[in-house]
């Protein structure tokens, strides 16, 4: 049988998360969200103990995981980087700005890059469309975004200047 090795705290974390929802297999999303928000990131080995608990195949975990844009199964990086791809962000060349992200950070969309600075997600419209295209990087939000400023947001932050 294979050995999980997760803290007591992501253990304590997932066994409560389930037990608040009552071990619902219709609460799966609930539970994926309570342990995102306390662990940061859901790792194979954390769907894994919640499939168990909730009496469903990791599989079925998995397929919701990789599902929501929300969810992740790499940690974040010290700066999270978000670009909007709701309507009016993607009309206005949301996904030249993932391009470019990827390209300048050469991670894909779901990674963290291998210093552990930076990680890029696409999140759905984030309620600013009247600037779009939108890309947050952590809580900051940067509006009417070109490709061009890609660069620019990245050097912020490896100067630390943020
Ligand atoms: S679509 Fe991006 S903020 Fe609304």
């Amino acid at each position: 049988m294979k050995t999980i090795k997760l803290s007591s705290f992501t253990i304590e974390t997932i066994e409560e998360a389930c037990s608040d929802f009552q071990y619902k297999e219709d609460e799966l999303i609930n539970v994926l969200h309570r342990c995102q928000q306390k662990l940061g990131y859901l790792p194979a080995e954390v769907q894994e103990i919640i499939a168990q608990k909730l009496n469903m195949s990791v599989a079925k975990v998995y397929g919701v995981v990789s599902f929501y844009s929300f969810f992740s199964m790499t940690p974040h990086g010290k700066h999270p980087i978000s670009i909007c791809m709701g309507t009016a962000c993607y009309v206005r060349g949301a996904e030249k700005l993932v391009d470019e992200f990827k390209r300048q950070l050469r991670i894909d969309v779901g990674e963290t890059t291998k210093d552990g600075d930076f990680s890029l997600s696409c999140l759905r419209c984030v309620g600013a469309c009247g600037l779009a295209p939108i890309v947050m990087v952590g809580d900051k939000v940067y509006g009417r975004v070109s490709v061009k400023q890609v660069k620019d947001i990245i050097s912020e932050y490896q100067k630390g200047i943020n």
